[in-house]
Order: structure tokens, then sequence, then C-alpha cells
């Protein structure tokens, strides 16, 4: 399907999905197999609209062009290997490739998959389904790059405790994790999903061995509404 959020009535299709979803198994929490089958029915059930996936909006996000614009990935002569965690439909992940870094891009949700490869058909990006909780040996300590776009806040709890060593342990030595997430206040409670970070939950990467390079605030506005932000970076050491 053809569609632009510029459609008119992308909005309210957007609406009927958002309340279709809520309530379906798994819409607001759970362990790993509930959120992973609500997030296979999120694509599943999409019906080819990209509307119907609360999340796409069919671009790169402007904050991780920003980012790359000052950290290119070295192009085809000395390529850095990047990861896109949960990478849903792709416009990230090729954001990532544009910048010239080589690039594998995942997600549990295999018709999230095929849905980015059939958009991308001259994609360089090896789109894989694969669990975060379960990668090929592969790639542990393998990546030059790790990016994450609004995974760690679709995850709460235990399933939040573990994405954090299941996230750092893609990173090679001397390789960076760049993070974009919501943010709430320390101390308040999230009615999510999304649950957003505490900024203090980050040091999380740091008690894993990673050092903190960046951790910046910015705020987003949907309508009326200002939408707290963190773009944080951590490196592997050498
Ligand atoms: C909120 S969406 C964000 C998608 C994309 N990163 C973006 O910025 O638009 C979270 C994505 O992570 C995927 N996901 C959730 N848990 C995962 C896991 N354990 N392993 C791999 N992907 C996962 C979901 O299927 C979904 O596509």
């Amino acid at each position: 399907m053809n569609a632009s959020p510029k459609d008119p009535d992308f909005a309210g299709r957007r609406n009927a999905a958002r309340d279709r979803l809520d309530g379906l198994f798994g819409a607001k929490g759970g362990d790993r197999a509930d959120r992973s089958a609500w997030f296979h029915a999120v694509y599943e059930t999409a019906g080819g609209d990209p509307a119907a996936v609360p999340w796409a909006d069919l671009a790169a996000k402007p904050e991780l062009l920003a980012w790359l614009a000052d950290n290119p990935g070295g192009g085809a002569d000395a390529p850095l290997r990047a990861l896109d965690v949960g990478c849903g439909l792709g416009d990230n992940a090729e954001a990532l490739a544009a910048a010239g870094y080589a690039t594998t891009a995942f997600d549990l949700a295999s018709a999230a998959i095929d849905w980015a490869r059939q958009r991308f058909p001259q994609s360089t990006v090896d789109y894989c389904a694969a669990d975060l909780f379960d990668p090929p040996a592969a790639w542990i300590g393998a990546f030059d790059l790790v990016h994450e776009c609004y995974t760690l806040q679709a995850l709460d709890g235990a399933l939040r405790a573990a994405a954090f060593p299941a996230t750092a342990r893609l990173l090679a030595p001397g390789g960076r994790l760049l993070i974009l997430t919501r943010s709430r206040a320390e101390g308040t409670e999230a009615d999510g999903p999304p649950w957003p970070l505490m900024p203090s939950e980050l040091t999380r990467f740091e008690e894993l061995g990673l050092e903190k390079v960046e951790k910046t605030p910015y705020e987003l506005r949907k309508g009326e509404r200002v939408i707290p932000h963190i773009r944080a970076v951590f490196r592997r050491p050498d």
C-alpha cells in the first residue's frame, strides 16, 4: 500500500489502529512471550498499511541523521559495521547505510523484516528476523555502532532489565552505542507503553563496562504535547 503520513486520513487510520491494538493480548506489558506476540500482531494485522504501525514515521529520525552527519561510517573502502535494533520498517537502517555503515538491521517480527525488504528492494542493508534476547552468536562483540531507537522504551520490568546487557554485548571493542528514547523525570511512574526511561536508568550501560560519551536531552512536539527525549551515546573501551 502506498501511504504517507501526509495523507488526509492517515492520522485517523493510525488512531483506529491504536484503539484496536490496545485491545490485543500483550499490549499493556507482560513477559517476553506476551510482548513478542503483540509486536508480531502489530505487523501481521496491519494489512500493509503503515498507518497501522503506531511508531512508523516512514522517515529516519532527524536526531539520528544529525548524529550521522558528524559520525559517518567509513564507506565501501573502510566500512564500519552498524546494527539497528528493532528496526521496524527500516527507515533508520537505511540512514545508517546511506551514511557509509555496512548495516545489519533486525526485528523479532518477520513481517516487519519482509515489509522493510519490500520498501527498499535495492537496499544494501542486511535485514534479518532475530530476537535481541537470542541473537546469532556471530553478532556478539561484532559491531562498531549499535543503534537503538524506541525499543528499550517499549519494554518494561524484567524485559527492560535484560535488554541493557543484551544490547551492550553486541558492541565490538571501541564500538559505540547510540540510543534515542523518550525520557521521564527521576522518581516518576510511567503509564506505558511506552515506558520512557529515567536518565539514571541509562547508567546501567556504565555498570556494564561502557563509557558515557554523551547524554543529551531534547524535546519533540506532538500538537500541544511536549515529549522529553534523550540522545545517549556510550562506547566500549578498546
Ligand atoms: C517501538 S518500535 C520502534 C521501531 C523502530 N526502531 C523505530 O524507531 O521506528 C520497537 C520495535 O522493536 C521490535 N522488538 C521488540 N522487542 C524486540 C526484541 N526482543 N528483539 C528484536 N526486536 C524487538 C518490535 O517488533 C518493534 O518493531
